[in-house]
């Protein structure tokens, strides 16, 4: 059976004092979630080092990059390679945001790139997709997600894919307060986990953990947890109170 996952993006938010503050609390009070509950947190870049530095030897949280470049080294001002990220201790790399596909105009292939280059570094990909609420309306959110999965993600071989996170993310839900109903998860879900056994085998779609993020907080999580295809959440704005977030985690 599939652990459950939930992971906070923090994104452009707090200060140092605030994230490392915000870091503390839920490691600490990160015992009282069940064992079996896999717990991720993705600071601020400029973060990164002072919370992996603080993070204790026995922690469970798994501390994840929100953004870097594909390529080894090189003249890409302002960026950070998956290889400085992993000497620096970090686990995870979130791949293919919707922010980061508008505001930074991310394609398909250069989202290929980045997932290659974190398998290659043997940092967990945690691949974000969804659609816009223009494609919803039109009922087109299949072939929409399906483009996503096929141009960067099934080109992997079955070794590699089971490293991979799915976080489905519709555009619509994120930062709206407007959460997807359980149906619309579980649909998604079912049809994400149909597309990996086709491409791949059984037992990987069955291992394959899928998140579900956009709007989920401490009210809405038991039922969308609840539903057979949602592996646990990709929480935003939910995820800057330790609270909150933990309230979450410990949802069944
Ligand atoms: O990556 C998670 C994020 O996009 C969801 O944001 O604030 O709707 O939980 P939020």
């Amino acid at each position: 059976m599939r652990k459950k996952t939930v992971a906070g993006n923090w994104k452009m938010n707090l200060n140092k004092d605030e994230a490392v503050r915000l870091f503390g609390e839920i490691e600490l009070r990160s015992e009282d979630v069940q064992d079996e509950v896999n717990l991720m947190v993705f600071p601020g870049h400029i973060y990164l080092d002072a919370l992996l530095t603080a993070r204790s030897y026995s922690s469970r949280i798994l501390i994840g990059a929100q953004n870097f470049h594909p390529a080894e080294k090189g003249a890409y001002t302002g960026e950070s390679s998956v290889a400085q990220l992993k000497q620096l201790g970090v686990d995870a790399v979130l791949i293919g945001h919707s922010e980061r596909r508008e505001y930074f105009g991310e394609s398909h292939a250069f989202l290929k790139e980045k997932v290659n280059a974190a398998i290659s570094h043997d940092l967990i990909p945690v691949f974000c997709c969804g659609e816009p609420l223009e494609i919803r309306e039109k009922g087109e959110q299949e072939e929409y997600v399906q483009r996503q999965l096929e141009e960067s993600l099934f080109h992997l071989p079955v070794t590699d894919f089971a490293k991979v996170v799915i976080a489905y993310e519709p555009i619509w839900a994120i930062g709206t307060g407007k959460t997807a109903t359980k149906e619309q998860a579980e649909d998604m879900h079912s049809f994400i986990r149909s597309l990996v056994q086709l491409k791949y085998r059984q037992d990987t779609s069955d291992r394959t953990t899928i998140l579900y993020g956009g709007s989920c907080n401490p009210s809405n999580a038991e039922e969308l947890f609840s539903m057979p295809n949602v592996d646990g959440g990709l929480i935003g704005g939910a995820s800057l109170k330790a609270e909150d977030f933990l309230q979450i985690a410990r949802k069944r």
